[in-house]
């Protein structure tokens, strides 16, 4: 049986959603509620995140593994794979060891390339960080990254939900985590090979995976269409979960008519 902690809701076509760093299965809230009404929605907490417990080191690609384990017993394959940030990670992993079991991919606030040398090493100082400090050390790198302005002035609930899920974190899972995220495999050449559709969502605002990324992506992969969404930074689902439902709605509704 699979360790890993999901939450489901609505049936039809499933539509798989992964997180990104340090967050968890909340970061979706929005999705799972209005998505539900039209498709089958999976919520997934990754290990150490939320809900499923840590189990050791792990990389991307054996994330993928555990989440095709995942979906292969609760019986919701072929599915609609999407990944905000490292969750997007995870779905290009997966996509490359499973393609068949894709319908469509989601890739949010993420990237396909590797970390680069200062990445490696921005990495490797906020580890050492996290080992003395614990959370607050990726509170106070984050935070100030991941939620846009507007976000900060008008939604300050929003603010307050990241900072609970970023504070609730072990040292040991934001370290394994770190460690898989800096080792992480560049997936740029994949891109071209994608068969099925794909949409790529992105905040405006966003820092960490900028839209001009997001723009490369879209020009690799044959048949991707690219969604800017206004007033977010890099948590855009629930930063403008109005936008982001609608985006991935429409792009259900494209797949279901085919
Ligand atoms: C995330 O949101 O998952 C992280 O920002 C990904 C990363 O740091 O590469």
């Amino acid at each position: 049986m699979s360790d890993l902690h999901y939450i489901e809701k609505g049936a039809g076509v499933p539509v798989v959603l992964l997180h990104g760093f340090p967050v968890d299965g909340r970061i979706w809230r929005g999705q799972l509620k209005e998505l539900s009404k039209t498709n089958r929605v999976i919520v997934i907490d990754l290990p150490g995140f939320g809900k499923t417990p840590l189990d050791g080191a792990y990389t991307m690609d054996s994330l993928a593994v555990q989440v095709h384990g995942l979906l292969k017993e609760i019986g919701a394959e072929p599915c609609v794979l999407g990944g905000l940030s490292m969750g997007g990670y995870v779905a290009l992993a997966f996509y490359q060891k499973f393609p068949t079991d894709i319908k469509g991919l989601i890739l949010v606030d993420t990237r396909a390339t590797g970390d680069t040398p200062e990445a490696t090493a921005n990495r490797n100082e906020l580890i050492r960080q996290v080992h003395h400090r614990g959370p607050c050390a990726v509170v106070d790198a984050m935070m100030p990254k991941v939620v846009s302005d507007n976000t900060i002035a008008a939604e300050p609930e929003t603010v307050t939900i990241v900072r609970e899920m970023m504070e609730a974190c072990t040292p040991a899972a934001l370290e394994h985590a770190l460690v898989a995220l800096r080792d992480r495999v560049d997936r740029t050449e994949l891109l071209p090979s994608i068969a099925e559709p794909v949409l790529i969502i992105v905040g405006e605002c966003d820092t960490i995976t900028p839209p001009a990324e997001a723009r490369q992506m879209q020009q690799a992969i044959p048949r991707a269409t690219l969604q800017i969404v206004p007033d977010a930074a890099h948590f855009s689902p629930i930063e403008n979960p109005a936008f982001v439902n609608r985006a991935i709605s429409d792009f259900l509704r494209q797949l279901n008519s085919r």
